[in-house]
């Protein structure tokens, strides 16, 4: 049997859902311009031939660091022939070897991926002095890598480095003799203000929604609700309009962004804990079960079921991080801290 207009969609609200996908680039990375003119001016350099000056991206997730990256990569590939970028993500190539080999892959040179390492490096650089190119490499997430010890190597070949993390602190373990051969510049990508991140939706909104379909003030209550994070702001949009549509309405309301709120940052916190370790999800778990949890009856929590045990400096590093990405709060004193969610 078959029903005319069974697969038909109601769009009532969304004329395009592409500006609200995550792979979606925006012409426009609004109120960024003092980040996009300090990156600029550490990586020009590379276009006269000269080597730029290495650069640390650090600000919680959301906030347009990787946004930033991906669209000065190809301004710069847009303006000389002199530079190859290559963009590699840590949580993805977490070993040296892994993140060598995807630098050998993206820019297509022929060798044996079995190959050790150095040897990867040296097929690599040799590739670059005979077509006479600069490398700029970003390692994202690079609080990931395993061993720091392959930026050493990395800077020793002349590339130029951009370093992204949500972490500020993600390089403070990095060996000194390293750190200094880096020589870093910072620049820190604070949460969007209210006001900012209405822009920034207004601007989607313009791009997705039929016109009508949304207001003005609602959309500040989204950008209110999306506590900075961008990637959650638009994750609130999208949502609201199927919310909408679901009911064959022609106009998002309040409600639609309440509910919608709720489901992005479920989306937000797992996607999180995605990035992380077996560990911190535990942990993480650990302290969801209860109100709030003592450090000291979490750790021998954690220890009484795990199989994988970790070191107490482990155990706060890891603590560190989950608070430091706002998963979990922490209060009280050093010595008597409580966590909860
Ligand atoms: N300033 C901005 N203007 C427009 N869109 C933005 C801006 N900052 C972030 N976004 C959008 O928010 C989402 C998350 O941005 P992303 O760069 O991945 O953040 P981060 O790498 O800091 O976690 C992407 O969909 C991106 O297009
Ligand atoms: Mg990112």
């Amino acid at each position: 049997m078959f029903m005319a207009g069974m697969f038909d969609l109601d769009a009532t609200i969304i004329r395009n859902e592409i500006p609200l996908t995550e792979k979606f680039m925006p012409q426009n990375l609004l109120h960024r311009e003092g980040q996009m003119q300090y990156l600029a001016s550490c990586l020009k350099p590379v276009v006269a031939g000269r080597t730029p000056r290495n650069v640390f991206l650090f600000g919680s997730t959301g906030v347009g660091k990787t946004s930033l990256l991906t669209w000065m990569f190809e301004e710069l590939e847009d303006t000389t022939d002199n530079v190859k970028t290559v963009y590699v993500n840590c949580w993805q190539n977490t070993t040296p070897h892994a993140i060598v080999s995807k630098i050998v892959s993206d820019l297509k040179i022929f060798t044996n991926p079995k190959k050790q390492t150095k040897e990867l490096l040296e097929d690599l650089n040799a590739y670059l002095s005979r077509y006479d190119k600069k490398m700029i490499l970003a390692l994202d997430e690079v609080d990931r890598i395993q061993d720091y010890d392959i930026l050493y190597d990395f800077t020793r070949s002349g590339y130029g480095l951009v370093l992204i993390s949500n972490d500020e602190f993600a390089l403070i373990d990095v060996d000194q003799r390293i750190k200094s051969s880096l020589s870093l510049e910072t620049v820190e990508f604070k949460g969007y203000t209210v006001n900012e991140m209405f822009d920034i939706l207004k601007d989607r909104c313009d791009h997705a929604f039929m016109v009508g379909a949304i207001t003005d003030p609602l959309i500040k209550i989204a950008a209110l609700n999306a506590d900075g994070d961008a990637r959650v702001g638009i994750e609130i949009l999208r949502k609201a309009a199927l919310f909408a549509e679901d009911e064959s309405k022609k106009i998002i309301d309040k409600e639609h962004i309440i509910k919608a709120k709720k489901d992005a940052l479920h989306l937000k916190t797992s996607q999180i804990l995605g990035t992380l370790t077996k560990e911190h999800k535990i942990l993480y778990n650990l302290i969801g079960k209860k109100e709030n949890i003592t450090s000291t009856d979490l750790f021998a929590e954690y220890k009484t079921i795990t199989t994988t045990p970790i070191s107490e400096r482990t155990y706060r590093k890891y603590m560190t991080q989950l608070v430091t990405l706002r998963l979990v709060k922490a209060d009280g004193d050093v010595r008597w801290r409580n966590y909860s969610l």
